[in-house]
């Protein structure tokens, strides 16, 4: 059986939910994969839990989220103040499970996390879609001479497989265009919106009661989240190193109940796609809100769901939908990531 020794930081929603799976999972992952994590410290805001050589106890880590505890306050294990860089200096483990909030600005804390992991040739798997949008070709650079490997399924988009469908299933064929609803806020008021005739603020304040808007909904309803993930599959799928200015972005706040419902008339649907496509031997990318022919595979896309069409020269139109929009969904991304460095994907990654 071999261990897997974990450094999980950020210890919100997506962290705690993770831990939570680990623990419910390690049976299925020692019978179905033969290996055992363990979780060697967890760090938030205001301190860390750190274990000795075995991991942290799983239950005791339980009790403590059930209770609402902070994590430096475990019992014996607790470490306040210390901070993510510094156990990632002290502590020796195999992998790093990035889950702090998203920063669009400098990516902190998660880039000092993530380049100090891949500097010590660990696993990099992250739910933070910071770092890898602001500094992709730095993060490259450091794999190249670190041999650290980076995965990133949960920070594009998660429970829906994006990333391993285009790399891992169309392996192969040409990509000529990806297109996706890649956002369940956004997808979830339009849906409102076309049904029921809700109006947008209603259907807002609806996603957010629902937990799946971002803390700040700009981030959803302005198409940054949309942006950030296509961004990551066409550098990923198609080779670029794109950042942000390079993605023409619109969001829904401009589409009015009238648009959707004149779409309808025209046996259309209006989503918030996001798209790259080669055209000319360039390469297209945007976000916008569309207006999808019945037909089209993603116009069945409703509510909180997402979904991914990839149109490639030799395997046709392949498109996947679903995949929980939920905390457990972010987290079982990770955990898929962490399967399939350990046990599929044991060379370096291109
Ligand atoms: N708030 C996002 C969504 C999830 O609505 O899909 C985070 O990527």
């Amino acid at each position: 059986m071999t261990p897997i020794r974990i450094i999980v930081c950020g210890f919100g929603n997506v962290g705690r939910a993770f831990v939570r799976l680990i623990e419910d999972k390690q049976g299925d992952l020692k019978s179905r994969y033969g290996i055992a994590p363990q979780i060697h410290a967890v760090v938030d805001i205001g301190g860390a839990a750190i274990a000795d050589t075995h991991g942290l106890p799983l239950g005791q880590l339980r009790e403590l989220m059930d209770s609402g505890q902070s994590i430096e306050r475990m019992a014996s294990f607790g470490r306040a103040g210390m901070s993510g860089a510094a156990i990632l200096q002290s502590i020796p483990a195999d992998v790093l499970v990035e889950a702090t909030p998203t920063n669009l600005v400098d990516g902190e804390p998660a880039r000092t996390h993530i380049n100090a992991a891949l500097n010590k040739g660990m696993d990099v798997i992250t739910a933070n879609k910071g770092p890898v949008v602001l500094f992709y070709k730095d993060l490259q650079e450091r794999m190249q001479s670190s041999g650290g490997r980076l995965f990133m399924s949960a920070a594009t988009a998660a429970a829906l497989p994006t990333l391993d469908v285009g790399k891992l299933c169309a392996a192969g064929a040409r990509i000529q265009a990806v297109e996706g609803i890649l956002n369940g806020t956004t997808n979830y008021i339009l849906t409102r919106m076309g049904r029921e005739g809700c109006d947008y603020a209603t259907a807002l304040q609806a996603a957010q009661d629902l937990g799946i808007a971002e803390t700040d909904p700009t981030l959803d309803v302005e198409g940054f989240d949309t942006r950030n993930k296509i961004i990551l599959i066409a550098n990923q799928l198609f080779d670029q190193c794109l950042g942000i200015t390079d993605v023409e972005t619109v969001g829904i706040t401009g589409v009015r109940r009238e648009d959707i419902e004149k779409a309808q008339t025209d046996g259309r649907v209006i989503k918030l796609i996001g798209s790259v496509r080669r055209e000319n031997n360039r390469l297209c990318i945007k976000v916008a809100p569309e207006a999808l022919e019945a037909d089209h595979p993603l116009a069945g896309v409703h509510l909180s769901e997402k979904g991914i069409s990839f149109d490639t020269d030799s395997m046709g139109r392949i498109t996947v939908t679903g995949g929980h929009s939920s905390p457990t969904g972010a987290a079982a991304a990770l955990l898929k990531d962490l399967i399939h460095a350990r046990c599929f994907q044991t060379q370096r990654q291109p």
